[in-house]
Protein backbone atom coordinates (compact mmCIF):
# COMPACT_ATOMS: atom_id res chain seq x y z
CA UNK A 1 0.00 0.00 0.00
CA UNK A 2 1.61 3.56 -1.28
CA UNK A 3 1.09 5.78 1.80
CA UNK A 4 0.50 9.01 -0.33
CA UNK A 5 -2.34 9.34 -2.80
CA UNK A 6 -2.01 12.02 -6.09
CA UNK A 7 -4.43 13.27 -7.95
CA UNK A 8 -4.04 15.31 -11.02
CA UNK A 9 -5.95 15.71 -14.41
CA UNK A 10 -5.95 17.14 -17.90
CA UNK A 11 -8.64 18.50 -20.21
CA UNK A 12 -9.37 16.56 -23.39
CA UNK A 13 -8.72 19.56 -25.74
CA UNK A 14 -6.64 18.31 -28.06
CA UNK A 15 -3.37 16.40 -28.94
CA UNK A 16 -0.83 16.77 -26.42
CA UNK A 17 2.49 18.63 -27.34
CA UNK A 18 5.93 18.44 -25.66
CA UNK A 19 5.52 20.96 -23.63
CA UNK A 20 2.56 19.25 -22.09
CA UNK A 21 4.80 16.34 -21.28
CA UNK A 22 7.98 17.64 -20.22
CA UNK A 23 5.68 19.85 -18.14
CA UNK A 24 3.39 17.58 -16.60
CA UNK A 25 2.98 13.99 -18.22
CA UNK A 26 6.75 12.94 -17.69
CA UNK A 27 6.45 14.12 -13.74
CA UNK A 28 3.44 11.24 -13.24
CA UNK A 29 5.05 9.07 -14.98
CA UNK A 30 7.35 8.97 -12.27
CA UNK A 31 5.60 9.63 -9.43
CA UNK A 32 3.70 6.45 -10.21
CA UNK A 33 6.21 4.00 -8.49
CA UNK A 34 6.30 6.09 -5.58
CA UNK A 35 2.49 7.24 -4.74
CA UNK A 36 -1.23 5.53 -5.13
CA UNK A 37 -2.35 8.08 -7.98
CA UNK A 38 -5.39 8.75 -9.71
CA UNK A 39 -5.40 10.60 -13.42
CA UNK A 40 -8.76 11.66 -14.66
CA UNK A 41 -9.37 13.22 -18.04
CA UNK A 42 -11.56 16.34 -17.08
CA UNK A 43 -14.02 16.59 -19.84
CA UNK A 44 -16.54 18.11 -17.90
CA UNK A 45 -13.46 21.11 -17.25
CA UNK A 46 -12.86 20.83 -21.70
CA UNK A 47 -16.50 21.65 -21.60
CA UNK A 48 -16.39 25.36 -19.79
CA UNK A 49 -14.05 26.40 -23.54
CA UNK A 50 -15.86 23.88 -25.80
CA UNK A 51 -19.40 24.09 -24.92
CA UNK A 52 -20.07 24.98 -28.98
CA UNK A 53 -18.19 22.14 -30.18
CA UNK A 54 -19.39 19.92 -27.41
CA UNK A 55 -19.36 16.62 -29.92
CA UNK A 56 -15.38 16.84 -30.21
CA UNK A 57 -14.86 16.16 -26.29
CA UNK A 58 -15.27 12.43 -26.60
CA UNK A 59 -12.89 12.00 -29.90
CA UNK A 60 -10.38 14.39 -27.71
CA UNK A 61 -10.82 12.16 -24.20
CA UNK A 62 -10.16 9.02 -26.11
CA UNK A 63 -7.16 10.22 -27.95
CA UNK A 64 -5.85 11.85 -24.43
CA UNK A 65 -5.52 8.13 -22.82
CA UNK A 66 -3.75 7.56 -25.91
CA UNK A 67 -1.13 9.82 -25.36
CA UNK A 68 -0.91 9.58 -21.88
CA UNK A 69 -0.58 5.48 -22.12
CA UNK A 70 2.19 5.64 -24.74
CA UNK A 71 3.89 8.36 -22.75
CA UNK A 72 4.00 5.48 -19.82
CA UNK A 73 1.54 5.95 -17.93
CA UNK A 74 1.07 2.63 -16.47
CA UNK A 75 -2.70 1.05 -16.11
CA UNK A 76 -1.25 -1.87 -13.73
CA UNK A 77 -0.54 1.41 -11.47
CA UNK A 78 -2.53 4.08 -12.00
CA UNK A 79 -6.22 4.37 -12.09
CA UNK A 80 -6.98 6.32 -15.34
CA UNK A 81 -10.61 7.52 -15.49
CA UNK A 82 -12.48 9.94 -17.67
CA UNK A 83 -14.34 12.63 -14.84
CA UNK A 84 -17.79 12.38 -16.53
CA UNK A 85 -18.47 8.75 -15.77
CA UNK A 86 -17.95 9.46 -12.06
CA UNK A 87 -21.36 11.53 -11.62
CA UNK A 88 -20.05 12.46 -7.74
CA UNK A 89 -17.82 15.16 -9.45
CA UNK A 90 -21.23 16.73 -9.98
CA UNK A 91 -22.65 16.44 -7.09
CA UNK A 92 -19.77 17.91 -4.64
CA UNK A 93 -19.19 20.57 -6.91
CA UNK A 94 -22.78 21.32 -6.21
CA UNK A 95 -22.81 21.14 -2.68
CA UNK A 96 -19.04 23.14 -2.88
CA UNK A 97 -20.15 25.62 -4.79
CA UNK A 98 -23.04 26.70 -1.85
CA UNK A 99 -20.25 27.54 0.54
CA UNK A 100 -17.94 29.40 -1.60
CA UNK A 101 -17.63 33.06 -1.51
CA UNK A 102 -17.50 34.13 -5.21
CA UNK A 103 -14.95 36.89 -4.60
CA UNK A 104 -12.43 34.21 -4.01
CA UNK A 105 -13.30 32.90 -7.69
CA UNK A 106 -13.17 36.53 -8.93
CA UNK A 107 -9.79 37.27 -7.75
CA UNK A 108 -8.17 33.94 -8.80
CA UNK A 109 -5.71 35.12 -10.82
CA UNK A 110 -5.75 32.54 -13.93
CA UNK A 111 -9.66 33.20 -14.23
CA UNK A 112 -8.78 36.60 -15.60
CA UNK A 113 -5.47 35.71 -17.60
CA UNK A 114 -7.72 32.76 -19.69
CA UNK A 115 -10.58 34.80 -20.24
CA UNK A 116 -7.93 37.04 -22.18
CA UNK A 117 -6.28 34.23 -23.71
CA UNK A 118 -9.55 32.90 -25.08
CA UNK A 119 -10.96 34.92 -27.60
CA UNK A 120 -12.97 32.37 -30.00
CA UNK A 121 -15.45 31.78 -27.18
CA UNK A 122 -17.42 33.88 -24.50
CA UNK A 123 -15.64 32.86 -21.32
CA UNK A 124 -17.98 34.61 -19.07
CA UNK A 125 -19.71 31.72 -18.09
CA UNK A 126 -20.90 30.86 -14.35
CA UNK A 127 -19.44 27.72 -15.21
CA UNK A 128 -16.10 28.69 -15.80
CA UNK A 129 -16.17 31.01 -12.84
CA UNK A 130 -16.40 28.11 -11.04
CA UNK A 131 -13.57 25.75 -12.86
CA UNK A 132 -11.72 25.68 -9.51
CA UNK A 133 -14.82 24.01 -7.32
CA UNK A 134 -14.92 21.66 -10.09
CA UNK A 135 -11.42 21.16 -10.03
CA UNK A 136 -11.50 21.17 -5.60
CA UNK A 137 -14.13 18.30 -6.42
CA UNK A 138 -12.07 16.56 -8.43
CA UNK A 139 -9.17 16.49 -5.88
CA UNK A 140 -10.67 15.87 -2.38
CA UNK A 141 -13.34 13.24 -4.13
CA UNK A 142 -10.56 11.14 -3.50
CA UNK A 143 -8.83 12.75 -0.64
CA UNK A 144 -5.61 13.69 -2.50
CA UNK A 145 -2.32 14.53 -0.59
CA UNK A 146 -0.64 16.17 -3.44
CA UNK A 147 -1.50 17.32 -6.72
CA UNK A 148 1.20 17.74 -9.54
CA UNK A 149 0.74 21.01 -11.18
CA UNK A 150 2.20 23.72 -12.97
CA UNK A 151 3.32 26.55 -11.43
CA UNK A 152 0.10 28.34 -12.89
CA UNK A 153 -1.91 26.29 -11.35
CA UNK A 154 -0.68 26.69 -7.87
CA UNK A 155 -3.71 29.72 -7.17
CA UNK A 156 -6.04 26.71 -7.99
CA UNK A 157 -4.64 24.52 -5.19
CA UNK A 158 -4.89 27.86 -2.97
CA UNK A 159 -8.78 27.64 -3.54
CA UNK A 160 -9.20 24.06 -2.75
CA UNK A 161 -7.06 24.25 0.39
CA UNK A 162 -9.44 27.57 1.41
CA UNK A 163 -12.96 25.64 0.15
CA UNK A 164 -11.96 22.59 2.36
CA UNK A 165 -11.10 24.54 5.37
CA UNK A 166 -14.59 26.42 5.16
CA UNK A 167 -16.21 22.89 4.72
CA UNK A 168 -14.57 21.57 7.98
CA UNK A 169 -15.33 24.89 9.69
CA UNK A 170 -18.91 24.87 8.90
CA UNK A 171 -19.63 21.25 9.47
CA UNK A 172 -16.93 20.39 12.00
CA UNK A 173 -16.47 17.64 10.54
CA UNK A 174 -13.33 16.55 8.89
CA UNK A 175 -14.38 14.53 5.91
CA UNK A 176 -11.25 15.57 3.43
CA UNK A 177 -7.73 16.18 3.05
CA UNK A 178 -6.14 19.90 2.43
CA UNK A 179 -4.58 18.98 -0.90
CA UNK A 180 -0.84 20.22 -1.43
CA UNK A 181 0.62 21.31 -4.85
CA UNK A 182 3.52 19.59 -6.14
CA UNK A 183 5.16 21.47 -8.61
CA UNK A 184 8.29 20.27 -10.19
CA UNK A 185 10.69 22.22 -11.99
CA UNK A 186 10.35 22.12 -15.49
CA UNK A 187 12.83 22.65 -18.55
CA UNK A 188 12.02 25.55 -20.49
CA UNK A 189 10.65 24.79 -23.84
CA UNK A 190 9.57 26.61 -26.20
CA UNK A 191 7.48 26.41 -29.94
CA UNK A 192 8.90 26.34 -33.20
CA UNK A 193 8.41 30.29 -32.98
CA UNK A 194 9.93 31.00 -29.56
CA UNK A 195 6.46 31.89 -28.41
CA UNK A 196 5.27 29.57 -25.12
CA UNK A 197 4.57 25.90 -26.57
CA UNK A 198 0.55 25.94 -27.61
CA UNK A 199 -2.00 24.20 -29.76
CA UNK A 200 -3.61 27.55 -30.45
CA UNK A 201 -0.44 29.41 -32.26
CA UNK A 202 0.37 26.42 -34.23
CA UNK A 203 3.98 25.95 -32.68
CA UNK A 204 3.57 22.58 -31.04
CA UNK A 205 6.00 19.04 -31.25
CA UNK A 206 2.82 17.14 -30.79
CA UNK A 207 3.87 13.76 -29.15
CA UNK A 208 1.63 11.44 -31.72
CA UNK A 209 3.56 13.40 -34.83
CA UNK A 210 5.60 11.35 -37.18
CA UNK A 211 9.18 11.44 -37.98
CA UNK A 212 8.71 13.27 -40.89
CA UNK A 213 6.28 15.81 -39.09
CA UNK A 214 8.74 16.09 -36.43
CA UNK A 215 11.86 16.23 -38.67
CA UNK A 216 9.92 19.47 -41.02
CA UNK A 217 9.42 21.16 -37.99
CA UNK A 218 13.01 20.74 -36.61
CA UNK A 219 13.80 22.50 -40.23
CA UNK A 220 11.12 25.25 -39.56
CA UNK A 221 12.50 26.17 -36.14
CA UNK A 222 13.56 29.63 -34.85
CA UNK A 223 17.24 29.66 -33.93
CA UNK A 224 19.23 32.50 -32.76
CA UNK A 225 17.94 35.46 -34.21
CA UNK A 226 21.57 37.44 -34.63
CA UNK A 227 23.06 34.82 -36.49
CA UNK A 228 21.25 35.53 -39.55
CA UNK A 229 24.35 34.23 -42.23
CA UNK A 230 26.13 31.42 -42.24
CA UNK A 231 29.37 32.50 -41.08
CA UNK A 232 27.98 34.86 -37.91
CA UNK A 233 28.89 33.78 -34.89
CA UNK A 234 25.69 32.00 -32.35
CA UNK A 235 24.70 31.78 -28.96
CA UNK A 236 23.11 29.07 -27.48
CA UNK A 237 21.58 30.62 -24.81
CA UNK A 238 19.60 32.89 -27.24
CA UNK A 239 18.92 30.31 -29.46
CA UNK A 240 15.29 28.77 -29.00
CA UNK A 241 16.26 25.36 -30.37
CA UNK A 242 19.20 24.67 -28.05
CA UNK A 243 16.99 23.29 -25.07
CA UNK A 244 15.62 20.74 -27.21
CA UNK A 245 19.26 19.68 -27.18
CA UNK A 246 19.60 19.85 -23.64
CA UNK A 247 17.06 17.70 -23.22
CA UNK A 248 17.74 14.98 -26.35
CA UNK A 249 20.87 15.44 -26.93
CA UNK A 250 24.17 13.91 -24.84
CA UNK A 251 26.91 16.05 -23.31
CA UNK A 252 29.56 15.53 -25.84
CA UNK A 253 27.25 16.80 -28.41
CA UNK A 254 26.29 19.55 -26.57
CA UNK A 255 29.95 20.76 -25.51
CA UNK A 256 30.68 20.42 -29.39
CA UNK A 257 27.75 22.42 -30.22
CA UNK A 258 28.23 24.82 -27.40
CA UNK A 259 31.58 25.77 -29.22
CA UNK A 260 31.40 25.56 -32.82
CA UNK A 261 28.04 27.62 -32.81
CA UNK A 262 30.11 30.71 -31.01
CA UNK A 263 32.91 30.26 -33.11
CA UNK A 264 30.40 29.99 -36.63
CA UNK A 265 32.04 26.60 -37.04
CA UNK A 266 29.04 24.54 -37.92
CA UNK A 267 25.94 26.12 -39.31
CA UNK A 268 22.16 26.10 -37.94
CA UNK A 269 21.72 23.83 -40.67
CA UNK A 270 24.33 21.80 -39.27
CA UNK A 271 22.77 21.82 -35.47
CA UNK A 272 19.38 20.89 -36.60
CA UNK A 273 20.69 17.49 -38.46
CA UNK A 274 22.17 16.57 -35.54
CA UNK A 275 18.69 17.38 -33.02
CA UNK A 276 16.58 15.32 -35.43
CA UNK A 277 18.92 12.89 -35.26
CA UNK A 278 18.76 12.31 -31.48
CA UNK A 279 14.91 13.92 -30.89
CA UNK A 280 14.00 11.25 -33.07
CA UNK A 281 15.83 8.16 -31.28
CA UNK A 282 14.75 10.19 -28.21
CA UNK A 283 10.68 9.50 -29.15
CA UNK A 284 10.80 6.50 -30.56
CA UNK A 285 9.67 4.56 -27.47
CA UNK A 286 6.66 6.57 -27.46
CA UNK A 287 5.86 6.09 -30.93
CA UNK A 288 5.90 2.44 -30.87
CA UNK A 289 4.22 2.24 -27.79
CA UNK A 290 1.57 4.41 -29.37
CA UNK A 291 1.71 2.10 -32.13
CA UNK A 292 1.16 -1.02 -29.95
CA UNK A 293 -1.86 0.83 -28.34
CA UNK A 294 -3.76 1.93 -31.63
CA UNK A 295 -3.37 -2.10 -33.10
CA UNK A 296 -5.88 -2.38 -29.30
CA UNK A 297 -8.30 -0.08 -29.01
CA UNK A 298 -10.62 -1.63 -27.34
CA UNK A 299 -7.83 -2.68 -24.28
CA UNK A 300 -7.99 1.35 -24.09
CA UNK A 301 -11.87 1.80 -23.28
CA UNK A 302 -11.44 -1.17 -21.09
CA UNK A 303 -8.59 0.71 -19.11
CA UNK A 304 -10.82 3.96 -18.70
CA UNK A 305 -13.57 1.51 -17.53
CA UNK A 306 -11.93 -0.27 -15.12
CA UNK A 307 -10.76 3.14 -13.88
CA UNK A 308 -13.79 4.39 -13.57
CA UNK A 309 -14.98 1.32 -11.41
CA UNK A 310 -11.93 1.87 -9.24
CA UNK A 311 -12.62 5.97 -9.04
CA UNK A 312 -16.85 5.08 -8.76
CA UNK A 313 -16.05 3.52 -5.34
CA UNK A 314 -14.14 6.06 -3.93
CA UNK A 315 -15.83 8.68 -4.70
CA UNK A 316 -19.38 7.50 -3.92
CA UNK A 317 -17.37 6.63 -0.17
CA UNK A 318 -16.60 10.40 -0.06
CA UNK A 319 -19.79 11.73 -1.25
CA UNK A 320 -21.79 9.71 1.81
CA UNK A 321 -19.33 11.23 4.32
CA UNK A 322 -20.00 14.27 2.89
CA UNK A 323 -23.97 14.25 3.03
CA UNK A 324 -23.32 12.75 6.57
CA UNK A 325 -21.34 15.47 7.75
CA UNK A 326 -23.87 17.93 6.96
CA UNK A 327 -26.74 16.11 7.96
CA UNK A 328 -28.10 15.74 4.38
CA UNK A 329 -29.16 12.04 4.88
N1 LIG B 1 -7.29 22.42 -14.74
C1 LIG B 1 -6.41 21.38 -15.18
C2 LIG B 1 -5.80 21.80 -16.51
O1 LIG B 1 -6.39 22.52 -17.27
C3 LIG B 1 -7.14 20.08 -15.37
C4 LIG B 1 -7.69 19.50 -14.12
C5 LIG B 1 -8.96 19.14 -13.92
C6 LIG B 1 -6.97 19.18 -12.93
N2 LIG B 1 -9.13 18.61 -12.67
C7 LIG B 1 -7.93 18.62 -12.06
C8 LIG B 1 -5.64 19.31 -12.54
C9 LIG B 1 -7.57 18.21 -10.79
C10 LIG B 1 -5.29 18.89 -11.27
C11 LIG B 1 -6.25 18.35 -10.39
O2 LIG B 1 -4.73 21.37 -16.83
FE1 LIG C 1 21.11 27.56 -32.15
FE2 LIG C 1 22.51 25.51 -33.01
FE3 LIG C 1 22.14 27.66 -34.59
FE4 LIG C 1 23.73 27.79 -32.47
S1 LIG C 1 24.05 26.51 -34.26
S2 LIG C 1 22.18 29.29 -33.05
S3 LIG C 1 22.68 26.46 -31.00
S4 LIG C 1 20.59 26.25 -33.87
Amino acid sequence: MKANRILSGMQPSGKLHLGNYFGALKNWVSLQDEFECYFSIADWHALSSLYETPQSIKEYSFELAVDWLSAGLDPDKSTMFVQSEISEHAELHMILSMIVPVPWLERNPTYKEKQDEIKNVDMNSYGFLGYPVLQTADIILYKANYVPVGVDQAPHLEISREIVRRFHKLYKKKVFIEPRAKISDVPKLNGLDGRKMSKTYNNAIFISDSEKEVAKKIQSMLTDPARARRDDPGDPDACNLYPFHKIYSPQTMRDEIESDCRTAKIGCGDCKKMLTQTMLEGMKPMREKRKEILARPGDVKEILREGALKARAVAKSTMEQTRQAMQLT
